[in-house]
């Protein structure tokens, strides 16, 4: 059988190449481009070199913005609180082309190097079997037949020794990463006690805030319909409107202030808790415009319900289910509300803050006049006191209840 294999050009998925070749199978290799820093040339030499029949690279970057960074931005997506989803909006991405081309290359099998603890197997399993019902998924981390004969780094070395493949010079990192332009994640290793503070090296997408300018940078993003479609500095004569420039702009600017760092445990689906660290800077400061241009221009009650949604959204997207109709159903939702949601925001970014200085809307539902402390403006203030007599009508009758219960 033929098998398409998600490729990273590190010691796993070399290993588990010349491993597939091994048990018989044709094996051709995939590399999505999702902006990791990588060098996909040599990737693509060493792919060949162990035996690849054919390399795919792919560049996804565009498509991984538009197609979901820009609906996750808009829906404010984030998991448990904290977490942006950098790794978890990727995985569709990924999977969706890698699934076109095992069918235009008549694969049988596509393959991954997950292991078998993880939130991945599931995103890109589900994604796989979503877009391509009949095709069959190989795991090796999930063999027996693999995992216990490398049960460790050491096998792994040991075989791409015997194997004659290449690996790379530089010392091993006491963690694990995984990265795209959103955003890049620390795992594993020192980081598994989740009481060990992070080396301040770790840290790759942004500066440390203490090593931050000290003079803020000042920046207005421009949306349409909840998506950003211009960001602008006037001090160094930005004007950037291509999603990808756009975003990576973002990227650039929080990097430099050193915005959207943090350190949290959270909840894997599959029931581990899994101390992680993340890095997502253009990210942070997109997710804060936004919801601040929100306050601006959606209806309250749209807005509460919204916010509802957004919670089990996350859920939704974190735990793998991207093409499922739960997940298409809440989106249309969050799209119907942003139809609300244009305007400009200004904000500074100061040693790893992103500071709200003002905004404004051409679909703003605020009314300076009834805000105003200053005039009626059409409001009638003893209209007021009815309003809150009612409303007290329940506290009353609490009050009168609890001392019913204290005597009873
Ligand atoms: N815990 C994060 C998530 O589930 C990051 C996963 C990182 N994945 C990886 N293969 N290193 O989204
Ligand atoms: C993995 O186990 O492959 C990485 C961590 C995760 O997927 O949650």
């Amino acid at each position: 059988g033929r098998v398409l294999l998600a490729y990273s050009g590190g010691l796993d998925t070399s290993c588990i190449l010349a491993w597939l070749i091994e048990q018989g199978y044709e094996v051709m290799a995939y590399m999505a481009n999702i902006g990791q820093e990588e060098d996909f040339e040599a990737a693509r030499v060493k792919a060949l070199g162990i035996g690849a029949t054919k390399v795919f690279i792919e560049d996804l970057r565009a498509e991984f913005v538009e197609d979901l960074v820009w609906p996750c931005t808009q829906a404010n997506l984030l998991y448990e609180g904290v977490y942006l989803l950098g790794t978890s909006i990727a995985r569709p991405v990924i999977a969706r082309k890698q699934i076109e081309i095992a069918r235009r290359e008549g694969c049988d099998y596509v393959s991954h190097g997950c292991t078998g603890k993880g939130n991945d197997q599931v995103r890109f399993e589900l994604g796989y079997y979503a877009l391509h019902p009949g095709i069959k998924v190989i795991a090796p981390w999930r063999d027996p037949a693999f995992f216990e004969r490398f049960p460790g780094r050491q096998a792994l070395l040991a075989y791409a020794a015997e194997r004659g493949i290449p690996v790379a010079q530089t010392a091993a990192k006491p963690w694990s990463t995984d990265e795209n332009l959103y955003h890049i994640s620390f795992e594993a290793g020192i980081l598994e006690n989740p009481d060990t503070t992070p080396p301040k090296d770790m840290w790759k997408l942004t500066v440390d805030p203490e090593d931050a300018p000290n003079t803020p940078d000042r920046i207005t993003i421009h949306f349409q319909n909840g998506k950003p479609v211009r960001v602008e500095n006037a001090a160094d004569g930005t004007s950037e409107t291509d999603p990808l420039a756009l975003f990576l702009y973002l990227n650039a600017m929080g990097r430099k202030h050193g915005v959207g760092r943090i350190d949290i445990v959270e909840n894997r689906f599959i029931g581990i808790k899994s101390r992680g660290c993340y890095e997502t800077p253009g990210g942070t400061i997109l997710r804060a415009a936004h919801v601040d241009l929100e306050g601006l221009t959606l209806d309250r009650e749209v807005r509460r319900l919204k916010d509802g949604l957004t919670q089990k959204l996350a859920e939704i997207v974190y735990n793998g289910f991207w093409f499922s109709a739960e997940r298409e159903f809440l989106m249309a939702g969050v799209e119907h509300s942003q139809r609300a949601v244009n305007g400009a925001v200004k904000i500074k970014l100061y040693k790893g803050n992103v500071i709200i200085e003002g905004r404004s809307s051409p679909t703003s539902l605020y009314d300076e006049k009834i805000a105003s402390m200053d005039e009626a403006g059409g409001f009638n203030p003893s209209d007021s006191e009815g309003f809150i007599k009612i409303q007290a009508i329940r506290l009353k009758a609490y009050v009168a209840q609890q001392q019913q219960i204290a005597k009873h």
